[in-house]
C-alpha cells in the first residue's frame, strides 16, 4: 500500500481482516506516521490470521511486491470534484512511479488515488507497463454503493443483486440498468409482493443520483471516504493474488472499445494474476451508450488539459 493516509490504512486493515494477502506492506514518505500505523495494525494481527504487516518511510520496503496499490495524493475537499485533483496527483505520480518500478518491476499496479481514471492513463504513460498490469479501482466501489441501494429497496441480499456502475469514477458514471438483475429477474421488471414495479424510471434516476453523490455526502460529513474504498481495494487485490478471473468494473486504458481510445474508464473486465486479462464488450442500450460517450469525452477533455 503506497500512502498511509485514511484510504491506504483502511485498505491495509481490510486486507488483514479479509486475509487478502500473506503480507501487507505500508509505505509513505511520512515515516513516523507510517511506522505508527504499522505498529497499530501489527498489534491486531493475533486476531486476523497469519498475515504479516510491515513498512515505513523507505521505499525499498516495497521491493518484490506482487501487487502495488497506490493511494498517495491529495484528497477531495468538501464540494471539490475528483477531476480538480488531477494536476497535483499526476505530478506526484511522475516522481513516485519510476521509484516504485525500480523496486517492484513485475508487480501488478492498482491505482486508487483520484481522479483514478486520469491517473491510470498518466501512470500507464509514465511506466510503460503492459496493458492490464496497471489499472484503476474505478467503479468497484460505486457498484457496491449501487448494489447496496438496490438491496435496501428490494429487501434482497446484495450478493443476489447483479448490477454495475460504469464509466468515469466521478460525476458522469452511470448504472448499466439494461443488464441489472435481482436473482434472475431483470431489475426494471422487479415487482414487490403486491405486484408493483419497484424500480420505475424515477426511482432509477434517484438511485443513480445517490450513487454519484455518495462520496460528496460522506466527505461533507467526515472529510473523506475510507472504509468502503478500503474494502473495495482489498477485494480487487484478492482477485489478482488468487488469480480469480473475477469480472469487476475496473478502470483501464481502452483501445478501440466502442470507439474509445487512449482514455481509461470502468468497463467490466476479467481480473486475475496478470491484472486485467480481458475487457468485456458488454451489451448496452442507447442511453447507456450515450452515458459512456459522455464519460469518455469528459475524461478526454481532462487528459487534454493536462497535456496527456
Ligand atoms: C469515493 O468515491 C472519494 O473516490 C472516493 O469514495
Amino acid at each position: 500500500m503506497v500512502g498511509a493516509g485514511s484510504v491506504g490504512t483502511s485498505l491495509a486493515y481490510a486486507a488483514l481482516i479479509r486475509r487478502s494477502a500473506s503480507e501487507v506492506i505500508l509505505y509513505d514518505i511520512d515515516a513516523a506516521k507510517t511506522e505508527a500505523e504499522v505498529l497499530d495494525l501489527a498489534h491486531g494481527t493475533q486476531f486476523t490470521g497469519t498475515s504479516r504487516v510491515s513498512g515505513g518511510g523507505d521505499i525499498s520496503c516495497v521491493a518484490g511486491a506482487s501487487v502495488v496499490v497506490i493511494t498517495a495524493g491529495a484528497k477531495q475537499k468538501p464540494g471539490q470534484t475528483r477531476l480538480e485533483l488531477a494536476g497535483t496527483n499526476v505530478a506526484i505520480l511522475e516522481t513516485l512511479m519510476p521509484r516504485l518500478l525500480e523496486q517492484a518491476p513485475n508487480a501488478v499496479y492498482l491505482l486508487v488515488s483520484n481522479p483514478v481514471d486520469v491517473l491510470t492513463v498518466a501512470a500507464a504513460q509514465i511506466s510503460g507497463l503492459p496493458d492490464g498490469h496497471l489499472f484503476g479501482s474505478g467503479c468497484v466501489l460505486d457498484s457496491a454503493r449501487l448494489r447496496w441501494l438496490i438491496a435496501e429497496r428490494s429487501g434482497v441480499s446484495q450478493q443476489s443483486v447483479h448490477a454495475m456502475m460504469l464509466g468515469e469514477h466521478g460525476d458522469t458514471e452511470f448504472p448499466l440498468w439494461s443488464q441489472a438483475k435481482i436473482g434472475t429477474v431483470p431489475l426494471r421488471e422487479w415487482r414487490d409482493d403486491g405486484g408493483s414495479r419497484l424500480f420505475s424510471g424515477d426511482v432509477r434516476a434517484t438511485i443513480h443520483d445517490e450513487v454519484v453523490h455518495s462520496a460528496y455526502k460522506i466527505i461533507a460529513g467526515k472529510g473523506a471516504t475510507n472504509y468502503a474504498i478500503g474494502l473495495s481495494g482489498a477485494r480487487i487485490v484478492e482477485a489478482v493474488l488468487r488469480d480469480e478471473k473475477a469480472v469487476l468494473p475496473v478502470s483501464t486504458v481502452l483501445h478501440g472499445y466502442r470507439g474509445i481510445d487512449g482514455v481509461a474508464l470502468s468497463v467490466p473486465a476479467i481480473v486475475g494474476a496478470r491484472g486485467i486479462e480481458r475487457v468485456l464488450d458488454t451489451p448496452m442500450d442507447e442511453q447507456e451508450t450515450r452515458w459512456l460517450d459522455r464519460s469518455a469525452s469528459t475524461l478526454h477533455a481532462s487528459l487534454t488539459s493536462l497535456g496527456l
